[in-house]
């Protein structure tokens, strides 16, 4: 990670700059972040960031990226669900993005989650182990039953032996 920049929990102050880089991050050829945008605003109204799951890189006073979790279902259990995941567009490519994802998987991984999932490109999330979900029983249907997309990782020595179908906590709520 550059010198510049430092990892730390999302304040409420923040809130307006997050959503800016989430939604440039997410802008281009593949859409134009609004889809993003409203997760994240989803996921805060609900008051349902997983506790520390809330981070953003920080250069200067200036936002540069953003990575959030929070609890979706499984079979019963909660299991996290890591998403968006963004780095400004000037700032990509720097190791943002790992430092954000590695700070993240360490809370979860202190707080005893025994599985995190995550929705992305698996060149990215491979990186930190994650692995395609459907071997492991678990799928994320709106993708389709076993896309490479939704991948799973499981944490130190935890294990989660959930299998099913994944809800984020967007779609339905933990109550
Ligand atoms: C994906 C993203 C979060 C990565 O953050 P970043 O700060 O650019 O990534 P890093 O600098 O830590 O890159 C780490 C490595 O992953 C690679 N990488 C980055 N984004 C990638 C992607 N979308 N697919 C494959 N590999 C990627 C980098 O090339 C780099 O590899 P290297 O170390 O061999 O050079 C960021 O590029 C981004 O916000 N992209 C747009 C939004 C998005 O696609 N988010 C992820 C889905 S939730």
């Amino acid at each position: 990670m550059p010198s510049d920049v430092s990892v730390r929990p999302t304040t409420g102050d923040d809130q307006a700059h997050v959503l800016r880089t989430v939604r440039e991050a997410f802008s281009g050829g593949f859409g134009d972040g609004r889809e993003e945008v409203e997760i994240v605003e989803a996921v805060w109204s609900l008051a349902r960031p997983v506790a520390a799951g809330d981070l953003v890189a920080v250069s200067g006073d200036e936002i540069v990226g953003h990575g959030l979790a929070s609890p979706g279902r499984l079979d019963g259990s909660t299991v996290p669900g890591l998403a968006p995941l963004a780095v400004r567009p000037d700032r990509q490519g720097e190791g943002i993005g790992t430092a954000l994802m590695t700070d993240l998987l360490r809370r979860l991984d202190r707080q005893g989650c025994p599985l995190v999932v995550v929705l992305g490109d698996p060149r990215f999330h491979g990186r930190f182990g994650f692995q395609p979900s459907g071997p492991l029983g678990i799928h994320y249907p709106p993708i389709g039953a076993d896309s490479p997309q939704f991948q799973v990782l499981q944490l130190g020595d935890h294990r989660e032996t959930s299998t099913g179908n994944y809800v984020f906590s967007w779609e339905a709520p933990v109550k």
